[in-house]
């Protein structure tokens, strides 16, 4: 059991979770997530390390709730405890000094992309962070990510914050004006990271990624995770989750990830169908 300390509501439909993992938070290198379980009839959902404190004993995730257990998990309390918090797990990230690396977090991927800025900058790296949401509500963690970064570009779709656009418009930009970084790190949207990587390619800069296919079991057993790199079948659980991003095929990816889409509605569906009928019947008792 893992005792909740904060869940503290940081945007729209995003939490962050500061957790008591003493071992993990000790461990934990940049790049490593951990495989959490609500309670024992709950999935196992896998959620990057954001953040962590050796010191206090404790992690930090940072969640959006798109589904049934991010949501039920959005209604825990602080004193309130996850059955199983399993990790670290999944290769670290390579750090490198590379010389200037560009940081890209899409969406909830800022979450996953601050410890990899973290330890660019803690290499030596000058870090340029490029950060990208539908909007400035969406809009997480911009005042930790600028404590990692050297210079943070913010760009938002619809121009309610930073720049108008995407981030690969961002980095096209920089790119033209400052020239070419030594290296690039994307993690966010499947979409936008095949696009950053195909923007990369075009100027045979160095990129890696960071998959989100579906997991399971987190070990390299179940096979649920497997993507295609390069031509070769790999476990993004155990090889990954980082991948050279000109080498990943995104569009089985993508189609890998919406293989239960109807199951994920349906459960989602139930779970707020028994969330009303429990309001209904504490509102009227008899
Ligand atoms: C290595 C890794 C790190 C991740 N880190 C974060 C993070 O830091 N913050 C965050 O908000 N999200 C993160 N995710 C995504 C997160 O695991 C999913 O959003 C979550 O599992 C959704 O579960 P659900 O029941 O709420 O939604 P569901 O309705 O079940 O699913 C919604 C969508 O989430 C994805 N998903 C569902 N189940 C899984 C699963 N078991 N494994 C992976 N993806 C799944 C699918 O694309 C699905 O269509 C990460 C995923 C991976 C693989
Ligand atoms: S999650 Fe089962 S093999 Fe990776």
């Amino acid at each position: 059991m893992n005792e909740i300390l904060e869940n503290t509501v940081i945007a729209e439909s995003v939490n962050r979770y500061v957790i008591v993992a003493p071992k993990i938070a000790q461990r934990r290198k940049a790049g490593q997530f951990v495989i959490v379980r609500i309670d024992e009839h709950g999935e196992r959902i896998p959620l990057t390390i954001a953040d962590a404190d050796p010191a206090r004993g404790t992690i930090t995730l940072v969640v959006q709730a798109v589904g049934k257990t991010t949501a039920q998990m959005a209604t825990l309390k602080p004193g309130d405890c996850l059955r199983d918090v399993v990790g670290p797990l999944g290769a670290p990230t390579h750090i490198a000094r590379w010389g200037t690396a560009v940081v890209i977090g899409g969406g909830i991927g800022i979450a996953p992309a601050h410890p990899i800025a973290q330890a660019l900058k803690a290499a030596g790296n000058t870090v340029i962070t490029i950060l990208g949401a539908r909007t400035q509500s969406l809009l997480i963690m911009e005042e930790e990510m600028r404590r990692a970064s050297d210079e943070v570009i913010v760009c938002t779709d619809d121009g309610s914050c930073g720049m108008k656009g995407f981030v690969t418009h961002a980095l096209a930009d920089l790119i033209a004006k400052r020239g070419k970084p030594d290296f690039v790190f994307a993690v966010g949207p499947v979409p936008m990271m095949k696009y950053v990587s195909l923007l990369t390619k075009e100027h045979g800069i160095p990129t890696m990624v960071s998959l989100n296919p579906i997991m399971v079991d987190g070990t390299g057993m179940c096979g649920g995770c497997r993507v295609t790199v390069g031509s070769e079948m790999k476990f993004a659980c155990v090889d990954g989750p980082d991948f050279d991003g000109h080498q990943v095929d995104f569009d089985e990816l993508m189609k890998r990830q919406a293989f239960y889409k109807e199951q994920e509605r349906l459960a989602y569906q139930r779970m707020q169908e028994r969330c009303q009928a429990e309001t209904l019947a504490q509102t009227n008792p008899s």
